[in-house]
């Protein structure tokens, strides 16, 4: 594993590639390139993974404004194109807190952006990057989310997008935002993974600019859930949490986050020992990273043939993983796997909280549970759950997973005999 991956307060050296202190850096070989100059999604050596690096890491005195451009420091522009996004609220859920039995349980409920998930953070730099580059065309294989997302700022960019999507898969919301922001859908008789070979194909061959999660500046937007998390947190606690729990697809805000903490350690922002244990859950029937962490294996294995309820993370390959498994481990985190109906219980409990959720989002709590009856989590533990997207997104599961509409009659009297039933 490389230096770079660790969990340590070393300050990056300069290369002379830098533009304006920025510059990307291979995971794996630490090779240098200059972020603005060609377009690069990994490294022209070994093929790793790039990462976006500083020379200023930042520190929270760095901050001001709002929203995701609040934390410019931390990103290679001061501003982007803005819907605006971030701000999301961390919900109090006294009944989920007592119920699971832990000291102090927080929902980040990302659902509460632009288009109704966290794809936005990511998006606001992502199209600002693509301006940089002068690229006329996005595009991204998506489960439904990012397609809405690129959609949506790429509309606001005027540019054209192109998305790719699992024909039959993707939940009805989504596919109405992509429809309606103007986005040229194709519908792949395949999976997620299928579709982000093809797109990385066509990126590689010049036809689009691939804006997955796989392009590293889509990550630096998405540090800001962990910027906020850790902002608001020590607002009204006067700490930070102990652990931060997070559906995981192509693991992109695991690495997020653990690059939003690493970059604060190195400036000095944040002490190793505060840094939340990250703890990633996945569908039972889409688990490639929890099978790499339970068998302790430095790479993951691609899984065929993937199915979940929980749509948007029914991946079978994620792209991430080299980023986010160093993460898990070095922050003492753990990942767990769910049922399809662990996961509609906690999608029930988090709405009976007046919190509205996709599947996807709801693993957050059903791992928190699970690992609470398992005593991973203990009694005393501070938790953030992540909720990643909107009831919204995807209203088939809602209706699956809610109360059925009644018939009545158009009577007064009629309607009061039938509820007194
Ligand atoms: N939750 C939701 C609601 C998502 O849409 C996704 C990913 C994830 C969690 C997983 O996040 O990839 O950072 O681990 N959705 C992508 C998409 C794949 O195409 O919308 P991750």
């Amino acid at each position: 594993m490389s230096t770079s991956m660790e969990l340590t307060a070393a300050a990056p050296a300069v290369p002379a590639v830098a533009d304006n202190g920025v510059w990307l850096a291979c995971i794996e070989c630490d090779e240098t390139f200059a972020p603005f100059a060609e377009i690069r999604y990994t490294c022209d050596h070994c093929d790793g993974l790039l990462e976006v690096r500083y020379a200023d890491p930042p520190t929270f005195d760095d901050f001001e404004g709002q929203g995701v451009w609040r934390y410019a420091a931390a990103l290679p522009f001061d501003e982007g194109v803005s819907l605006p996004e971030g701000d999301t609220p961390l919900h109090h859920v006294p009944r989920l807190e007592e119920e699971i039995g832990i000291k102090r349980l927080r929902v980040k409920h990302e659902g509460m952006n632009p288009t109704g998930a966290f794809k936005d953070r990511g998006m606001t730099v992502g199209v600002r990057v693509a301006q940089e580059l002068g690229v006329g065309r996005l595009a991204c294989a998506s489960t439904g989310n990012t397609s809405a997302a690129l959609a949506a700022y790429g509309a606001r960019g005027g540019m054209e997008t192109l998305v790719l999507l699992p024909a039959g898969k993707v939940a009805s919301g989504k596919i109405a935002q992509a429809a309606l922001h103007d986005a040229r859908i194709l519908e792949v008789d395949g999976n997620f993974d299928d579709c982000l070979d093809i797109v990385q194909e066509l990126a590689m061959a010049g036809e689009v600019y691939l804006l997955n999660s796989l392009n590293p500046f889509r990550l630096e937007g998405q540090k800001t859930i962990g910027l906020e998390i850790l902002e608001e947190f020590m607002t009204d606690h006067g700490t930070y949490p102990d652990r931060i729990i997070l559906p995981v697809g192509n693991a992109g805000n695991t690495a997020a986050l653990y690059k939003c903490f690493r970059e604060l350690v190195q400036s000095g922002a944040l002490d190793p020992a505060d840094v939340p244990k990250l703890t990633g859950v996945q569908a039972e029937g889409a688990a490639p990273m929890v099978e790499a962490i339970e068998e302790g294996n430095e790479t993951i294995r691609r899984w065929p043939d993937v199915e979940t309820i929980a749509t948007a993370i029914r991946i079978g390959n994620p792209v991430n993983a080299p980023k986010a498994l160093p993460g898990i481990r070095a922050t003492g985190g753990t990942a767990i796997s769910v049922s399809d109906e662990e996961i509609t219980d906690a999608h029930r409990a988090l709405a009976g909280e007046g919190v509205g959720v996709e599947p996807a989002s709801a693993t957050s709590i059903a791992g928190l549970r699970k690992l609470r009856d398992h005593g991973v989590v203990g009694a005393d533990e501070q938790v953030v759950c992540l909720t990643t997207g909107h009831l919204l997104k995807d209203p088939e599961a809602a209706f699956e997973a809610g109360n059925d509409p009644e018939s009545v009659p158009d009577d007064a009297e009629a309607v009061l005999d039938h509820i007194s039933e």
